[in-house]
């Protein structure tokens, strides 16, 4: 178990009648003027959104609005947020919406704290010091933002898409009403699931080999997101179901997961440049790539991988060969993505092949221009990240 820090500051407000907190959470996180930040739609027509402003009028809290976000979301709009905080002397952010929204929101609060341009923060020019104090009233499960450290936006210019992260845009509370999933399309829902399954077996897929508590946690997290992922999709408005995903979501990704491991993240490396090319919905992006990833590194720990087999899929095991128990484990796990709808391939994914000019240009982006390598289990260069490319672009 490698030394670790655990550091996890959100207030979760969890529950049927979460959002009648809001008022409370945001005067007690210090908010004074309120920039909404929305996304395209969805919050507007649930009533969502108006709930959220009226909550805020009868506490008496000023508040602006920005809506426009886009999944995958753009350096522009947040651009724009600072602008409109910096004129309207916005001291707290809400966030109504899902990881796109929620970055977009901790671009602007890095924003505000720096007089250059924020994407300076995600070009390595500039460490920040600080970001505005942001809370969550989350609409989808998937990104697991609403507790995590990182900030994932696209700069229109060349459609870069980076991550960033630091514990500074932790938001300071997340109110999670699961009621508020149940208008979730089955593609957003399967994309969910499989983000926040990636966000465990991100951490999973390690070298460490002595993290029993930590496994044993990651182990029944994926279990309960598969079994209740595939149940949600044909019961949308059971709560139950949406309840234990919804709070999943948050857990996969707040780094209880990653206590003691060397987490990986190369799929997430390999999978943001899809949506960057093709503007593929994140979590859809990382089923086509995993199962091609997977058997590319299975070399490295094959014990590691059988051992995900059959306690997170109940593969059984071939003692005689782990190989062969791990490639059951990944064989499962393709039919896990086609039973939820989603791809898993990238024919699958984008409807053609991809073409060799883009394998090679994604590939030098997700590698910085060749300059970085992506994963630990791994370390895998440019030429490798084409490889990977190459094998989840046959059908
Ligand atoms: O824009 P609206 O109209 O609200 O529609 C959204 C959007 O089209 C819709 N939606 C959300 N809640 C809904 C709903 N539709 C009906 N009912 C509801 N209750 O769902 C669509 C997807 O929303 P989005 O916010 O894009 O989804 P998600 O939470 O998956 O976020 C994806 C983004 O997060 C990044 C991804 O790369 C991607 O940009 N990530 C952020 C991470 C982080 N900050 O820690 C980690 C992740 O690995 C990920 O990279
Ligand atoms: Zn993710």
């Amino acid at each position: 178990m490698v030394d670790f820090k655990y550091y996890t500051p959100t207030e979760v407000v969890f529950g049927k009648d979460s959002e009648s907190r809001l008022a409370e959470m945001v005067r007690k996180y210090g908010g004074n003027k309120v920039l909404i930040h929305y996304g395209g739609g969805s919050v507007v027509r649930s009533g969502l959104l108006d709930f959220v402003k009226s909550q805020l009028d009868a506490a008496g809290i000023p508040w602006v609005e920005l809506g426009g976000v886009v999944p995958n979301p753009r350096l522009s709009l947040a651009r724009k947020g600072i602008e409109l905080c910096r004129k309207e002397g916005v001291d707290f952010l809400l966030a109504v919406g899902g990881g796109s929204v929620i970055d977009s929101t901790k671009v602007i609060g890095y924003g505000l704290n720096y007089d250059g341009d924020v994407w300076d923060i995600y070009d390595g020019k500039y460490a920040p010091k600080a970001c505005t104090p942001l809370g969550v009233v989350l609409t989808i499960p998937a990104a697991g933002s609403e507790m995590s450290d990182s900030a994932v936006i696209t700069k229109d210019e060349g459609m870069v898409k980076r991550g960033f992260s630091s514990n500074l845009c932790r938001p300071r509370f997340a109110i999670m009403n699961p009621v508020r999933t149940f208008t979730l399309p089955p593609y957003q829902t399967a994309a969910g699931v499989t983000d926040m399954m990636m966000h465990t077996m991100e951490r999973y897929f390690s070298h460490e080999d002595d993290m029993l508590i930590t496994d044993a946690v990651a182990e029944a997290l994926m279990r309960t997101v598969k079994q209740c992922g595939e149940q949600v999709l044909a019961d949308p408005e059971n709560y139950q179901l949406r309840a234990q995903i919804m709070w999943a979501g948050s857990l996969a990704h707040n780094d209880l997961t990653g206590c003691g491991t060397v987490s990986d993240f190369a799929t997430h490396g390999i999978e943001h440049e899809l949506s960057a090319t093709y503007g593929a919905t994140h979590g859809a992006g990382l089923a086509a790539i995993w199962p091609h990833w997977a058997e590319y590194v299975l070399a490295e720990n094959p014990t590691r991988f059988a051992q995900f087999a059959v306690n997170v899929l109940g593969v059984p095991n071939d003692f005689k060969s782990p190989e062969r128990t791990a490639r059951a484990g990944i064989a499962a796990m393709v039919d896990f993505y086609h039973r939820i709808g989603m791809p898993a391939n990238l024919p699958e994914l984008i409807g053609r092949p991809a073409t060799e000019a883009e394998i090679a240009e994604m590939a030098f982006k997700a590698t910085q221009g060749k300059k970085i390598t992506l994963g630990n289990l791994k370390k895998l260069d440019y030429d490798d990240v084409v490889a990977i490319y190459r094998m989840a672009n046959k059908a």
